[in-house]
């Protein structure tokens, strides 16, 4: 049986990492944009999280004939206004890191105390095909922001993220426990359940 082809529209490698390791169970050939489109690169200009997931999807249809998914993500504070938000991945910018944007993050959220620390990760979803949108899922995961990064799994925020149920931060989860209460990994088994549902590949 021939594997249906699937790019992925991300350039982030943990983010890519995650996904692929969860479709694995799918007959699908993943592509990644390094290998397809390495000179192309989609801006994210959009206000929410949909919208850059969306924009990023369709940015690749019009030279992809087959099933595109893409996703957007980031940390959302309450005590910060929901920021870092859509700028997550440039929080400390002009050259962020992930190191920075963490650095940046715990001042920021210095002499805070604990009840007001609550923070979220939001994932949102878009599977395409031929310029159209055929699924689009979003899901969350709710947490405290710690006083000190903790953990060395994961990538981006995960070591000051704690995640209260399992009393850890999502940096001190090996790979498939982050996944199986992370945002993404909320997100992408309601994926795949679609999937199923729809006989896709
Ligand atoms: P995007 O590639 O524009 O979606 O950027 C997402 C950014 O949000 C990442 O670079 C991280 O900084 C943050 N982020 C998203 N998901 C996670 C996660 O699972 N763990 C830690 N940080 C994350």
């Amino acid at each position: 049986m021939s594997k249906e082809r699937l790019l992925l529209a991300t350039t982030n490698k943990g983010k890519a990492k995650e996904i692929e390791s969860f479709l694995s169970e799918f007959p699908f050939k993943i592509f990644t944009l390094q290998e397809v489109f390495p000179k192309q690169s989609f801006v994210e200009e959009g206000n929410t999280f949909a919208e850059n997931a969306r924009g990023k999807s369709l940015f690749y249809s019009h030279q992809w004939e087959d099933l595109i998914l893409a996703e957007d993500s980031g940390l959302e504070i309450e005590h910060l206004k929901g920021a870092p938000g859509v700028l997550s991945a440039r929080f400390s910018w002009p050259q962020p890191t992930d190191e920075k944007n963490i650095r940046k993050v715990l001042d920021l959220m210095e002499g805070v105390p604990l009840d007001k620390r609550k923070a979220r990760f939001v994932s949102c979803i878009v599977l395409s095909q031929k310029g159209k949108i055929i699924k689009e899922i979003k899901e969350n995961v709710t947490g405290l922001i710690t006083y000190e990064k903790k953990g060395s799994y994961g990538f981006g925020y995960d070591p000051i993220f704690y995640y209260p149920p399992l009393k850890k931060t999502l940096a001190e989860l090996l790979p498939e426990e982050k996944n199986s209460v992370s945002h993404r990994g909320r997100a992408l088994k309601k994926l795949k359940e679609y999937l199923v549902e729809a006989g896709l590949p």
